[in-house]
């Protein structure tokens, strides 16, 4: 196994216009919860049995009071960028005003950030929806689009000249499906007739907030991060191949294809009707605003076979596999971007998330993460693979900076490059950081 990252010679990701950042989000690290609105996860880890650990983002890695050794952390790995979210129950109140306490936090972070040369990669929805729209429906009420375009109308004023690059949304499909449909994520709604009409929903919010953004934010880099798990066919077989071609429509190209094309996947005529969402005439145009780049979050690809009731079903991941169990599977991050690079004109194209979940140790003042490093190293390869190919890439950012909230596995899974000892909040480099520093100092001058 490698302890260091290594590209071929020639590559373009040496160069010092490659992008190299890190990535955290809002509610999985800052807690400072007393200071904000409640959000849709305060909730759902408030109710039983849906987070595995009984935990919540109450305090998480206090990153709120943290944040500025948290920031010379960022630095001290020489990276360039630094991708974060806004809670957006922070930062308005229930009247749809602005909460300037909440926006002083930020504009401290982002001007931090400026006086150190990071580049702000900001995501304005990373999942934290304000409890309050939830009890009006959330994401399943369209008006929701309507008051995430208003809060990206007032903050992205409020941080005028301090963002290198703006995400509208993190990974709608998360938000729609986990949330909406198999109700593993928050709000925890169950109904197969709810995922795409929330996902109309998303989309649409994400339509209107570029329409904001070009108008208020003209010289930032705007665009949308959607994550892909690559679906594979068990077998040669015709059936498995268009049970696989059938997931792919449903959870990849369903998020993707309205953003180029103007329509969704085929496969909504053979939706029943009853799970289709309501479509106004100008959503589509809205949806399939022009993107200044986009954000390609990835960590596995899935296995289907085909099934008589189901249409489809998941086969259980190969081994090797990371600590939350994904398969470790490259070449699908190359494949991807080789596919989507064909089948849309894409914008620059940044990987947003990419890292792996390992049951680290400290041992003597260190964590070895010897099998973090090797997945970077043949993600990096992977992604390089895609450039020679023909996609544009820009940056890539590791998920995540430091272990942190992950969601419904609370704090038993560690996806950081840094160590977080929850009880103290020491953090501690992994050898994975040290590993991700050399690489981006090592990046030739002018290449
Ligand atoms: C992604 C999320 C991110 C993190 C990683 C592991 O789906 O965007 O917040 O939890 O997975």
């Amino acid at each position: 196994m490698t302890d260091k990252l290594s590209l071929p010679d020639e590559s373009l990701m040496l160069s010092t216009d490659f992008i190299y950042g890190v990535a955290t989000a809002s509610f999985q690290i800052e807690g400072g919860a007393n200071d904000r609105l409640p959000c849709i996860w305060d909730t759902f880890c408030n109710t039983k049995g849906k987070v595995i650990d009984g935990s919540n983002g109450l305090v998480a890695c206090d990153h709120f009071n943290l944040w500025q050794q948290d920031i010379e952390l960022i630095d001290s790995l020489g990276v360039d960028a630094y991708r974060l979210s806004i809670s957006w129950p922070r930062v308005i109140k229930e009247t749809g005003e602005l909460n300037q306490e909440g926006v002083n936090y930020y504009l401290a972070i982002l001007d931090r950030l400026q006086a150190k040369n990071i580049k702000a990669f900001v995501t304005l929805y990373h999942w934290d929806l304000p409890q309050y729209l939830e009890d009006d429906g959330g994401w399943l009420n369209r008006e929701t689009a309507y008051r995430f375009a208003d809060y990206v109308n007032l903050i992205s004023k409020a941080f005028a000249g301090k963002v290198y690059s703006y995400a509208t949304l993190n990974e709608p499909f998360c938000s729609a499906f986990l949330g909406y449909e198999v109700g593993i994520h928050a709000p925890g709604i169950v109904g197969k007739q709810y995922g795409k009409k929330a996902a109309h929903h998303l989309l649409l919010a994400h339509g209107l907030a570029m329409q904001v953004l070009t108008k208020n934010s003209p010289n930032s880099l705007n665009g949308i991060v959607l994550n892909f798990t690559p679906c594979y066919p068990e077998s040669d077989s015709q059936a498995d191949k268009k049970a696989t071609d059938f997931a792919d429509d449903y959870f990849n190209q369903w998020y993707i294809k309205p953003l180029f094309d103007g329509v969704y996947p085929d496969i909504l005529s053979e939706l029943p009707q009853d799970h289709h969402p309501e479509i106004f005439a100008s959503d589509m145009e809205i949806i399939s605003h022009k993107l200044d780049y986009l954000g390609v979050n990835f960590y596995t690809r899935a296995i289907y076979k085909a099934d008589e009731k189901e249409r489809f079903i998941q086969i259980p991941p190969p081994e090797p596999t990371t600590d939350i169990g994904w398969e470790i599977y490259p070449k699908a991050l190359t494949e991807l971007l080789v596919s989507l690079n064909s089948k849309y004109s894409l914008p620059p194209v940044y990987i947003t998330e990419n890292g792996a979940a390992i049951d680290d140790e400290i041992i003597d003042g260190k964590v070895y993460d010897a099998k973090r490093i090797g997945y970077y190293n043949d993600h990096l390869n992977a992604m390089n693979d895609a450039i020679e190919q023909g996609v544009d890439i820009r940056g890539y950012f590791a998920w995540s900076l430091m272990d942190n909230f992950e969601w419904a596995e609370g704090y038993l899974k560690r996806f950081g490059i840094v160590y977080v000892d929850y009880d103290s909040q020491v953090r501690t480099i992994k050898e994975s950081g040290h590993a991700y520093k050399n690489l981006i100092s090592n990046r030739n001058i002018n290449k």
